[in-house]
C-alpha cells in the first residue's frame, strides 16, 4: 500500500471491504487546505525545537505552498488508494520534496490532533460565511421594515385575530431570533478557537514541540488544555450544528409566516418572480418554494444534530473511528445554509407587501377588544368587570353582525353606562397601535427604537 501512513506491522495489506468503508478522501478533501495549513504550523515548531534546519524548514514551506497551489486549481486529487486526507498530502509531500525531508513532517503529529484541529478552522472559517448571509437576512428585514415602518396588520395568537401591530414589529420579531444566532455563532467561536495539535494520538507529545506556536500560526487562541479531550471531543462540533439548527428552525418559522401569507386567502405578501417558480402542469401557478426549502432543510438541520449526538453519546475516551462522523453532518449543515440564506435574503428583500389589504383587516375578528377594556381601566373600571363590558360589547356586535367601531351610542350605552361615545378614541387601528407605548410595543416610536437596537446589535455581533 504505497504512501500509506501505517502498515509495517501487519503481514497482509488491507482488505478492498476495509479500504473502502475505511476511506474518507471522498469528503475530508475540503480539509485539504486546512492540513497544509496546518503542516506549515507544525514544519514552524518543529524547526523552533530543532528537528529541521533552517533550509529544511524553508523547503518544507516551499512543498507545502506547491501543494496547496495544486489542491486551489484542482490538479492535486486524492488518490483512490488514499485513505484520508492527511495520508493523500503526505505522500504528494514526498513526491514533491523528496523522502529524506518529507518523510521528517510527521514527527510528534497523529491524525487524532490534526483532525480535531483542522474540523475546527473548517468550521470557524464557514462560521464567518454563514455570519456574513445571516446578517444579509437581518438587513433585508430591517430594510422592508423601514419601508412600512407605519403600516398595520393583524396580530395574531393562536393564528387568531388578536391585536393589531406594525408589520415592522412583526417583521423585526424575525429579525431578533437572526441576531441571537449571529451572536451565538459570535461565543462559539471563542469556544472553538482551541488547538488540539500536539496532544498526538491521545497522550502528548515527546518532542518539545510548542502548542502555543502552532495555535498561534493556525490564527487560534490557545492549545487544547487536556490531549485526551483536544482529540476526542467533538462538543465543539455538535454546537456549531445546534446554531446551524437553530438557525434553520428561526427561518423555517418566517418563512412558514411568508408561505401564509401568499395564500389568495391572506394575500398579504407578493413574491418577485425571480424568487418565486412555477408549475410543471398548472400554467398559473407561482409558488414561495424558496420559503418551502428553507422550512423543509430545518428538519435536515435537525437532523445533523442529533445524528452526530447520537454519534457522541457514550463514546469512551479517547480517539475513537466513530469520529470520522463528525465530519459530513456538519460539512452538509453549512452546504445547507450557505444555499439557503443567500436565496432567502432575496425574497425577503424583493417582497412586496398589500399593506391597504393588511389595514383592512386588522379590525376584523374584534381585534379592539382589548382596548376598549384598557380603556376603561383608564375611566376607573375594575379590569375584571372592564373584560366583562367588553366581552358583552363582542357578543352584542356579533349579533348583528357589525365591528365594535360600528356600534352606535345607543348600543354603547345599552351594554354598559360606562361605555360613553369617548370610547371611540380607541375604536380605530392607529389609536391602537400608537397607544401600545410600553416597552418593546407596538407603537411607532416603539418599533423605531427597537429597529435601531436590531441594528446596532446585529453590526456588534
Ligand atoms: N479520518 C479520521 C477522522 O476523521 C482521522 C484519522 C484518524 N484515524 C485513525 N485511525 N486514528 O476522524
Amino acid at each position: 500500500n504505497d504512501g500509506a501512513l501505517w502498515g509495517a506491522r501487519f503481514a497482509s495489506g488491507p482488505s478492498p471491504e476495509l479500504a473502502t468503508l475505511s476511506r474518507s478522501t471522498h469528503f475530508d478533501w475540503v480539509l485539504a487546505l486546512y492540513d497544509i495549513a496546518g503542516s506549515h504550523a507544525h514544519a514552524a515548531a518543529l524547526a523552533a525545537a530543532g528537528y529541521l534546519t533552517a533550509d529544511e524548514e524553508a523547503r518544507m514551506h516551499a512543498g507545502l505552498d506547491a501543494l496547496a497551489a495544486a489542491v486551489a486549481d484542482g490538479s492535486l486529487v486524492a488518490q483512490p488508494t488514499d485513505e484520508d486526507v492527511h495520508g493523500a498530502l503526505e505522500a504528494a509531500l514526498i513526491a514533491e520534496i523528496g523522502p529524506a525531508l518529507g518523510g521528517k513532517l510527521r514527527a510528534g503529529r497523529s491524525r487524532n490532533d490534526q483532525i480535531a484541529t483542522l474540523v475546527r478552522l473548517y468550521l470557524l472559517d464557514h462560521a464567518r460565511v454563514i455570519a456574513r448571509d445571516l446578517l444579509r437576512v437581518v438587513d433585508a428585514i430591517v430594510s422592508q421594515a423601514e419601508a412600512h415602518a407605519e403600516a398595520i396588520m393583524p396580530g395574531r395568537t393562536h393564528l387568531q385575530h388578536a391585536q393589531p401591530i406594525l408589520l415592522a414589529h412583526h417583521l423585526q420579531a424575525h429579525g431578533w431570533p437572526l441576531v441571537r444566532d449571529l451572536e451565538r455563532l459570535r461565543d462559539w467561536a471563542a469556544r472553538a478557537s482551541v488547538s488540539p495539535y500536539g496532544g498526538g494520538a491521545l497522550a502528548g507529545a515527546t518532542l518539545g514541540l510548542d502548542p502555543q506556536l502552532v495555535a498561534d500560526r493556525l490564527g487560534l487562541a490557545r492549545p487544547a488544555e487536556n490531549s485526551l479531550d483536544g482529540t476526542s471531543s467533538r462538543d465543539v462540533v455538535a454546537e456549531f450544528a445546534f446554531i446551524a439548527a437553530m438557525i434553520g428552525v428561526d427561518l423555517s418559522r418566517f418563512a412558514e409566516d411568508i408561505i401564509i401569507w401568499n395564500t389568495r386567502e391572506f394575500g398579504f405578501v407578493t413574491l418577485d418572480d425571480g424568487y418565486s417558480t412555477g408549475s410543471s402542469i398548472m400554467p398559473q401557478k407561482k409558488n414561495p418554494d424558496i420559503a418551502e426549502l428553507a422550512r423543509g432543510k430545518a428538519g435536515r438541520l435537525i437532523g445533523n444534530l442529533s445524528g452526530l449526538l447520537a454519534t457522541l453519546k457514550a463514546l469512551p475516551l479517547a480517539y475513537n473511528r466513530d469520529l470520522q462522523e463528525d465530519k459530513e453532518p456538519v460539512f452538509d449543515s453549512v452546504l445547507t445554509l450557505e444555499t439557503v440564506l443567500p436565496a432567502f435574503a432575496g425574497m425577503v428583500a424583493t417582497m412586496r407587501f398589500d399593506t391597504a389589504r393588511m389595514a383592512a383587516l386588522a379590525p376584523a375578528g374584534f381585534s379592539l377588544a382589548t382596548d376598549v377594556a384598557e380603556w376603561l381601566v383608564k375611566q376607573g373600571v375594575p379590569f375584571r368587570d372592564a373584560h366583562e363590558i367588553s366581552g358583552s360589547l363582542v357578543r352584542a356586535c356579533e349579533e348583528r353582525g357589525i365591528g365594535l367601531e360600528d356600534a352606535d351610542d345607543a348600543l354603547l350605552a345599552e351594554v354598559s353606562t360606562q361605555l360613553t361615545p369617548n370610547v371611540r378614541e380607541v375604536l380605530t387601528i392607529e389609536g391602537s397601535v400608537a397607544s401600545r407605548t410600553g416597552a418593546g410595543g407596538t407603537s411607532g416610536v416603539r418599533v423605531a427604537e427597537q429597529r435601531a437596537e436590531l441594528i446596532a446589535r446585529s453590526q456588534s455581533a
